[in-house]
């Protein structure tokens, strides 16, 4: 949708498109945003009353200096109106600078609050909605579009407020010095209300487009300038190829700017021009009723001066419309998330497993990643724009379910192996029990309960795991690991370090456990980072561990460091380990070979390699042997 062509291109835009209704249901949830404030809300509405009533004050003078003060040489009264033409916007200003501090805080808070219920809503949000939406478009909802929001409440709420009230104020004055010319001056605006409600619709459309463009532009910064994305983008040299990527994005977004600039601009020029008749108009008219000494001339100027107060709020309320309509968009984009429903809900009536025992149990399970839905901020665009709307799910999986009929048990206590070929389901396996996504068919239960129906904080604490990938937040190492347990102490962080063969290496930091690390701190390798996570959970002591071992070929002595290390983390829990040492699948009570998603053999180590199939493959090509 480029344009090409002139300014005057910009002038037009599809305006058959048909966006929802500022419907009362809308405005009711806005409104519930506003009502905590109340107590602000009407501070600044006294404000305005104030100060758009002290607005016509300066009018008045000016006809008593004209009809009174000069023509009566009255140079006491001369002194009185001077003042009071230095009194009335002093006062203003004052009255000003309060209205000032409510606004802020009624807008400010109402941004507080819409950040704080997108972050906890988006925070509990499953992983497969994380897999399919951008971090940068998120970023954009949490940031712009709050502000947005905020802004239709403090700025266009304001604005139309004190339109209002100024104009009426206005119109009495005026009414009350001459009718037939106020009526002049105001008699062609009706025209314009049936012109400023499609303007509102249009206007609405393109702040919508422009939104989701400014969204796609932050998705794209927050890829490049990561840690992980910079480094990519170095390493393969496409500098030119992102510069190209962002720079068409960002032409996007300043296209949308100059359309959004230009719409309605003919309409706006039109409510111009009717002001500068109904200037025409009264100066003509009046400076005749002058002439006829119909009116004074102290009133005459006195019009003059309120007409050029007058045409600029009631334009402004004519197409407040317009202003309220685009200013709701934000809101509109802040409930679609918020109205995401999350595909791994909390249980509706829960049962408490703790203290756990720790069996896990896979009942033919069926899982699929895509789901026949679309996923994430993707299905919100999508009901918006059913025109359209593209392929949005990707084919991520060849098969068509990730695992099938998968079954076995795990003993409390008991080390259950995982191994397969790589894409085999083995990680999948593994998310199912923290519930990182829901089964589609068939029952994962611990200690003989559904893990549907355990409570989210007990599932967390009973269940523990160690990923391929370590993820450290970009905290002190004392801090990342007591993230695991809060109310830790320093002896048990310590002693956790130490079974997990890493609090040396901490020790001989310069600053020890308060060192910095993640994505801008100190850069632990990769070894070291495991051995954090291994300390993690056994600060955490879950009942149930899941270990996704990492394949990553290690010296011999890092290894056996963290071999001894995950020996004593699993010693006493049941866990499910994704396996890839052959010290681990030969420890293991049982092994389950998983290949496309489907459990092919089963038993110990010895029972498998006896028998001639996947396993004896495996262990005659894939284990790693630790020196
Ligand atoms: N988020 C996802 N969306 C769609 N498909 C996925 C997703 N994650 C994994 N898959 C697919 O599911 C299948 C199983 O993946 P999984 O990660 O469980 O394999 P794995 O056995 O752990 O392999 P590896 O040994 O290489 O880690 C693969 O075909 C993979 O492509
Ligand atoms: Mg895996």
């Amino acid at each position: 949708m480029m344009h090409g062509g002139g300014w005057w291109s910009y002038l037009s835009y599809d305006e058959e498109q048909e966006p929802p209704k500022v419907d009362r249901a809308l405005l009711r949830r806005v409104w519930s945003y506003g009502r905590p404030y109340l107590r602000g809300l009407i501070g600044v509405m006294f404000t305005i009353f104030v100060i758009s009533g002290l607005g016509v004050v300066p009018p008045l003078i000016i006809r008593e200096l004209v009809d009174v003060a000069l023509p009566e040489k009255d140079l006491g009264m001369l002194t009185v109106l001077g003042l009071g033409m230095i009194g009335v916007p002093l006062i203003s200003a004052l009255v000003g600078i309060l209205q000032r501090w409510w606004t802020s805080r009624v807008g400010e808070g109402i941004i507080f609050d819409l950040r704080r219920e997108l972050f906890d809503h988006l925070q509990r949000m499953s992983l497969r909605f994380f897999t399919a939406t951008k971090t940068g478009e998120l970023m954009n909802r949490l940031n712009s579009d709050v502000t947005g929001a905020q802004q239709a409440i403090t700025g266009t709420l304001v604005s139309i407020v004190s339109n209002i009230v100024s104009v009426m104020a206005i119109l009495i004055v005026m009414f009350d010095a001459e009718w037939r010319l106020t009526l002049l001056a105001v008699a062609a605006l009706p025209l314009f209300v049936i012109p400023a409600r499609r303007v509102a619709k249009v206007l609405r459309q393109v702040t919508q487009d422009q939104m989701e463009h400014n969204a796609s532009m932050s998705a794209i910064l927050q890829e490049a300038f990561n840690v992980s994305g910079a480094l990519l983008i170095r390493l393969f040299g496409r500098w030119d190829h992102e510069s190209r990527r962002f720079a068409d994005q960002a032409a996007l977004v300043r296209d949308y700017g100059v359309r959004r600039a230009m719409v309605g601009r003919r309409f706006f020029a039109a409510l111009g021009l009717v002001s500068a008749f109904g200037t025409a108009a009264v100066f003509w008219v009046g400076g005749f009723m002058v002439i006829q000494d119909e009116i004074t001339l102290g009133t005459l100027v006195m019009f003059s001066a309120l007409l050029t107060q007058l045409y600029g709020p009631l334009s402004a309320i004519t197409n407040s419309r317009v202003e309220f309509a685009t200013s709701l968009v934000s809101f509109e984009r802040v409930f679609e998330v918020l109205d995401l429903e999350t595909d791994v809900p909390d249980p509706e009536q829960p049962i408490p497993i703790s203290p756990a025992k720790g069996k896990v149990e896979f009942s033919d399970v069926y899982f699929r990643y895509q789901s026949d839905e679309v996923e994430g901020l993707e299905a919100v665009k999508r009901w918006r724009r059913t025109a359209d709307a593209g392929p949005v799910v990707p084919q991520a999986s060849t098969r068509e379910w990730a695992l099938e009929d998968v079954s076995f048990v795990a003993a409390p206590g008991e080390l259950v192996a995982l191994v397969g070929p790589s894409g085999a389901g083995k990680t999948t396996t593994s998310y199912l029990v923290p519930r990182l996504y829901d089964v589609n068919q068939g029952v994962v239960a611990i200690d003989g309960v559904d893990v549907r129906r355990i409570p989210f904080e007990e599932l967390a604490a009973t269940v523990g795991v160690v990923t391929q990938e370590t993820y450290l937040f970009h905290d002190t190492i004392e801090a990342n690991l007591r993230y695991a347990r809060p109310d830790a102490g320093r002896s048990e962080i310590e002693a956790a370090a130490r079974a997990a063969n890493i609090h040396d290496m901490i020790s001989a930091l310069p600053e020890g456990y308060q060192t910095l690390v993640g994505e801008r701190g100190y850069r632990l390798s990769g070894g070291e980072k495991q051995r954090i996570a291994i300390a993690r959970v056994i600060l955490k002591d879950p009942r149930v561990l899941i270990l996704d071992e990492a394949t990553s070929h290690l010296d011999s002595r890092s290894e056996a460091l963290i071999q001894e290390a995950l020996e004593k983390l699993m010693a006493g829990r049941t866990t499910l380990a994704i396996a890839h040492r052959l010290s681990t699948v030969r420890a293991a009570h049982q092994i389950i070979v998983i290949d496309e998603g489907r459990v092919v053999e089963q038993g110990t180590h010895e029972t498998l390699v006896a028998h001639d199939g996947l396993y004896r493959q495996l262990y005659e090509t894939q284990f790693e042997t630790v020196a």
